[in-house]
């Protein structure tokens, strides 16, 4: 079998990594045939007239699948983010973070295993801003029952779908009375009438922050609105080593595109020193993904011996500079590859 991908590469450290992820698919024999479509500053700069040009979002259509390297949102200013566009307008509403720790890789925790579900469609980043007066802004909140109600039968459906024992949501329903209000009533309804035999609860985010670093292991899903989701999977990510290490799948009824959790790193960006293993994590999600929609045993086979093959080469030491290692992009790359 083979199968037909879309890759957006994004902009900043986008390419490098996504590059290095290709290759190592490649190299393990995944049966991928990419189309390579842009989004972001580098669809502008490719000549497109679009941030997110139609013909992405049509390949996104056609094919249903698609790994993506993250695209730069200006600060304070300047356009909207191309990322958010593209969760909106395929309906992706369903984030999914998975956080573990990894056994070469010394952080204060050795055994996190969390997933992070976030909301992806609404809550602040609905984008309505307005200057009522001078000095006065206004940014809304939307919250809508429908989109409260399939979240949570997305998370508790997940929680069911990988052997999970509890689902616990962040709000802060003491202050966000009616949005955050609603989202926690529709969590408790979903699960009182479908999934009991899931453990449940319900924390507020900021004694809930806390908790978290100070004792991960008592979590497993996390279930959140979209900024929450956002701001909390980059504080799991640092529980297990950091931004280059937490892999993510944006997931609709329709569609689906992989993606790491990072951004664009412009700090770091063409000096080839990436940590490519994140979107690499998030190219596996993919061929499992793949591999569970067409019952492809052998490609579940493959993701798994990609898995395995960076499992090793942080146990034996390979390490780009973010992971406290020396390695380029280029030679973690082949460090994954030579082990597959
Ligand atoms: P960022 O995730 O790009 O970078 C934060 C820090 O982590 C930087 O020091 C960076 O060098 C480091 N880092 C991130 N990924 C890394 C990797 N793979 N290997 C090694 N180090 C890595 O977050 P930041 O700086 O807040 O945002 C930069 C741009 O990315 C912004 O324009 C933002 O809007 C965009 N962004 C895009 C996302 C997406 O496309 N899904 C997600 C998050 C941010």
């Amino acid at each position: 079998m083979k199968y037909t991908a879309v890759l957006v590469p994004g902009d900043g450290i986008g390419p490098e990594v996504a590059t290095a992820a290709c290759e190592i698919l490649a190299a393990a024999g995944a049966p991928i045939e990419w189309i390579q479509c842009t989004a972001g500053v580098a669809a502008l700069e490719a000549g497109e007239k679009q941030l997110l040009p139609l013909a992405t979002i049509e390949a996104i259509r056609k094919h249903r699948v698609a790994l993506k390297g993250p695209c730069t949102t200006p600060v304070g200013g300047g356009f909207s983010s191309v990322n958010v566009a593209m969760r909106k307008t395929l309906d992706l509403y369903g984030a999914v973070r998975p956080v573990r720790s990894l056994n070469g890789v010394k952080t204060r925790f050795d055994d996190v295993d969390i997933v992070v579900v976030r909301e992806n469609t609404e809550g602040l980043y609905a984008g309505i801003e307005n200057e009522i007066t001078k000095g006065v802004v206004t940014s809304l909140k939307v919250a809508t029952h429908a989109a409260c109600m399939r979240i949570a039968d997305f998370a508790f459906r997940y929680a069911v779908h990988r052997k999970r024992k509890k689902v616990s949501v962040f709000h802060k329903a003491n202050i966000m009375k009616l949005s955050d209000g609603m989202f926690i009533r529709c969590a408790r309804e979903v699960h009182d009438e479908k999934y009991q035999a899931i453990e449940y609860e319900e924390l507020i985010i900021d004694a809930a922050c806390m908790r978290l670093v100070q004792d991960p292991t008592r979590f497993d899903v996390l279930l959140m609105e979209n900024l929450y989701g956002d701001v909390l999977s980059d504080l799991c990510a640092g529980l297990v080593g950091g931004l280059g290490v937490v892999p993510g799948a944006n997931l609709g009824e329709n569609a689906a595109i992989f993606e790491a959790v990072h951004g664009s790193a412009p700090d770091i960006a063409g000096k080839g020193i990436a940590n490519p293993l994140a979107i690499t994590m998030s190219a596996v999600m993919m061929l499992n993904y793949i591999s569970e929609t067409h019952s492809d045993t052998a490609l579940a086979a493959t993701a798994s011996r990609i898995r395995a093959a960076y499992d090793r080469a942080l146990v034996e030491g390979c390490k780009t500079r973010d992971l406290g290692g020396s390695l380029s992009t280029k030679e973690f790359t082949h460090a994954v590859i030579s082990r597959l």
